[in-house]
């Protein structure tokens, strides 16, 4: 049975305590970089190539939940706040959302929710939020579900749900929900893969990776010209789809072996090769469209440069947009840092980057 069958199934089963129920929840979700891509989908959210991403850990979203719950209400109310302002815009996002859930979660039209959401990172960094922001709104919840049937789940069966939910919200969202590294989509190399929830890779071995950080260099203020769903949509026809289904799927079980040899060479190759694949898939789509700037190639010109200088294992890599992320070990700090200060930070917008590194996952608050 897939998930979305036994969720189904479960739901059925559960009944709600109250009448009227009042009370907020809050959750932290950070944001992920993905090393293997996912771009492309079909049906409702199910990639097309399976993906593995590093959890953030300071680029996060804060979202707090204050619910009424009467059983008299036919149809859910709802204000968004976006730090601090009512906004219209992600309201509209969120209802759709909302509506979308509504077989999952079948109280959720006895329910008046305030959503107060805030960003650790600037509003306008061009850095993707929806995937933290939908796993904070995922796991507040089915925080609530728990709240309302009074059915406490185990740890992982939580997860597990939240993943799914926020995946329905945007796909990358449900890798938020694990700490570390994660996986999303079926992959014969991974046992227990999914196309409809993320899982979190045990990394064995006690290696490079665990610590790994993650320079943000925003060279890119302004918003996407081209959205990720369309994007994504542009993948259905794109010409090298078939190919590139193959490329993530041997990218993927390469990178895995990597991570398990500690082999920063072949990683720093795979990771290089995915981030600039994603954006020839964009070059050869119809209509092409581009989302990098020349900025982000002298950047990736002088981080290539530094690597084969110095032989200090830095990487690159793109999601969906103009920023170039910086990964490499902790113990290269102290060399890295400068380099980007001296060398990159000048093709920054207002000289902005954020220093990120691999998490631990969600955290409850309050
Ligand atoms: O989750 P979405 O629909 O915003 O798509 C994310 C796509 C990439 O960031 C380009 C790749 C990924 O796997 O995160």
């Amino acid at each position: 049975m897939n998930y979305s069958n036994s969720y189904l199934k479960e739901v059925a089963a559960k009944k709600i305590l109250y009448n009227e129920y009042e009370k907020s929840i809050a959750w932290q979700c950070p944001s992920n970089i993905a090393l293997i891509k996912y771009w492309g989908k079909r049906g409702n959210q199910i990639p097309l190539n399976p993906s593995i991403s590093f959890t953030l850990n300071e680029s996060v979203t804060n979202t707090r939940v204050v619910y009424h719950y009467d059983q008299n209400r036919i149809k859910y109310q709802l204000e968004y706040y976006f730090e601090h302002k009512r906004n219209e815009k992600f309201e509209n996002r969120i209802s759709l959302y909302l509506e979308s859930l509504q077989g999952y979660l079948p109280f959720i039209n006895g329910l008046n929710l305030t959503i107060h959401s805030e960003n650790s990172f600037p509003h306008s960094a061009g850095i993707a939020s929806s995937a933290s922001s939908f796993g904070a709104l995922a796991l507040c919840l089915v925080s609530i579900e728990e709240e309302l049937t009074g059915a406490g789940e185990s740890e992982k069966e939580f997860k597990n749900k939240a993943s799914f939910l926020a995946r329905l919200g945007s796909g990358s969202a449900c890798r938020s929900i694990f700490g570390n590294l994660v996986e999303w989509g079926k992959s014969n190399f991974i046992a227990d893969s999914s196309d409809e929830i993320a899982i979190q890779i045990i990394n064995k071995n006690n290696n490079v990776f665990n610590d790994f950080q993650d320079i943000i260099l925003i060279i890119d203020e302004t918003g996407k010209p081209v959205s990720s769903s369309k994007g994504h949509a542009l993948m259905i026809d794109n010409p090298y789809k078939r190919d590139r289904l193959r490329q993530a799927k041997s990218n993927l079980s390469r990178l895995l072996n990597s991570i398990d040899n500690n082999d920063l060479h072949s990683f720093t190759e795979i990771v290089e090769n995915e981030a600039l694949s994603l954006h020839a898939l964009m070059l050869a789509s119809n209509p092409g469209f581009f989302l990098i700037k020349q900025a982000t190639i002298e950047v990736i010109e002088r981080i290539r440069k530094f690597r084969q200088d110095t032989n200090i294992p830095v990487a690159f890599t793109l999601d969906a947009g103009a920023n170039v992320h910086v990964l490499f070990p902790l113990s290269f700090i102290n060399q890295v840092l400068p380099f980007v200060k001296s060398q990159l930070v000048q093709y920054c917008s207002h000289g902005k980057f954020i220093h990120d590194w691999i998490g631990e996952g969600p955290l409850k608050l309050m």
